[in-house]
C-alpha cells in the first residue's frame, strides 16, 4: 500500500472511556491504535462512525503511557449526532495525527496568552497540559475562555487546576448567564484587556467560531501582538485529512495539511473575507 493510501485507511481503535461534558458534547477517550504516532498539541485525528461516516477532530489530552488520546465532540450533524450512541468498548474507525499543531518550540521561552470560544477550548488543553508538565520552558500562561452560557463551559471540573499552574492567569467568560452565575459576563474578546505581558516576547492562540476568532485578532493587533505571533485553528469541511482531495482549500492552502494552525501572516489575506 503506497504512503498515502495506507493514511486513508482507518485502524480500529477501542472507546476506552466516555464523559459527558454538557447536554451536546462528550469526551471520548481512545486508545491509539499501535503504529500511530502519539499526536501534537493542535493535531487533529479523522474518527469514522461505522457506516455512517467520518470527520476531523481535534485532541483535547493524550496519556503518553497509556497511549489513551482524547476528542471532545459536539454533536451538530449526520455524523457527529451518530458520537451519542457510542460507548466504552466500542470500535470505531481511527486514523491520523494529521496536520500542523500549536508551534510549541518557538512558544518555548516566551509568555503564552490562549484565546478560546466554546468548543475552542479542547484543542488548545493540550498546551494547557504542555505547560503545567514543563513550566520552567514558557514565560506566563494567561487563558481567556468564554462561552454562551455557564453550561455550555467545557472541562468547568478542572479549572482549579489551570489556577493552580504557577505564573498562569485564567479567566473565564459567558455571554448569558444563569441563575447563580457570578462570574464575568460578555464575549471572550471583552477579556482580552486583561493581557498584561509584552507583546513581542508573546505568542497568542486563537481557536474558536470564525467570527470571535476576528474579534480577538483585530484586539490583539490593538494591543501590539504582530501577525507572526497570532496563530489561530482553522476549521473548513474535510474529506481525506492528508491534502489529497481539495475539500479544504482555502487559497493556495490545504487547512488538512498546511494547518489547521496557521500563523496569521500566513493567510491574512483569506481570514478576513467571509465564506472563503
Ligand atoms: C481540524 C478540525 C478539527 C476539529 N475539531 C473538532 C473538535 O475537537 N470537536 C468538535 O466537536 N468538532 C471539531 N471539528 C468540527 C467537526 O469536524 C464538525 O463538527 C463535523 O465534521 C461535522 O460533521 P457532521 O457530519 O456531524 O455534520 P454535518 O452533517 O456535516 O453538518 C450538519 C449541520 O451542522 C452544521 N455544522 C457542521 N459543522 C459545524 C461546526 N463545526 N459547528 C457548527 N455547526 C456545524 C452544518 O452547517 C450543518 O448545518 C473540527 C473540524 C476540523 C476541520
Ligand atoms: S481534506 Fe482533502 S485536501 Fe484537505
Amino acid at each position: 500500500m503506497g504512503k498515502y493510501t495506507a493514511a486513508l485507511v482507518p485502524l480500529k481503535a477501542s472507546i476506552a472511556r466516555v464523559r459527558v461534558e454538557t447536554s451536546n458534547v462528550r469526551t471520548y477517550y481512545v486508545k491509539l491504535p499501535d503504529g500511530l504516532e502519539l499526536p501534537k498539541p493542535g493535531q487533529f485525528n479523522m474518527l469514522y462512525v461505522h457506516g455512517v461516516g467520518e470527520v476531523p477532530i481535534s485532541v483535547s489530552d493524550l496519556d503518553e503511557e497509556s497511549r489513551v488520546v482524547a476528542h471532545t465532540v459536539r454533536f451538530v450533524g449526520s455524523v457527529t449526532k451518530t458520537f451519542e450512541l457510542l460507548r466504552e468498548g466500542d470500535l470505531i474507525g481511527f486514523r491520523g495525527p494529521y496536520g500542523i499543531g500549536w508551534p510549541m518550540d518557538a512558544a518555548y521561552g516566551k509568555n503564552i496568552v490562549l484565546v478560546a470560544g466554546g468548543i475552542g477550548l479542547p484543542p488548545l488543553r493540550p498546551v494547557i497540559r504542555e505547560v503545567a508538565r514543563n513550566r520552567s520552558a514558557v514565560g506566563k500562561l494567561i487563558i481567556l475562555y468564554g462561552a454562551r452560557t455557564p453550561e455550555d463551559l467545557m472541562f468547568s471540573y478542572e479549572y482549579g487546576d489551570y489556577e493552580s499552574i504557577p505564573n498562569t492567569e485564567f479567566y473565564v467568560t459567558v455571554d448569558k448567564p444563569s441563575e447563580g452565575w457570578r462570574g464575568n459576563v460578555g464575549v471572550v474578546t471583552n477579556l482580552i484587556k486583561h493581557v498584561d505581558v509584552d507583546p513581542s516576547e508573546s505568542y497568542a492562540f486563537i481557536c474558536g467560531p470564525e467570527i470571535m476568532m476576528k474579534f480577538a485578532v483585530r484586539e490583539l493587533l490593538k494591543r501590539g501582538f504582530k501577525t507572526n505571533k497570532i496563530y489561530l485553528s482553522l476549521e473548513r469541511r474535510m474529506k481525506c485529512g492528508v491534502g489529497l482531495c481539495g475539500h479544504c482549500q482555502m487559497g493556495p492552502y490545504f487547512v488538512c495539511k498546511h494547518g489547521p494552525v496557521f500563523p496569521l501572516w500566513f493567510i491574512s489575506r483569506y481570514f478576513w473575507v467571509d465564506q472563503i
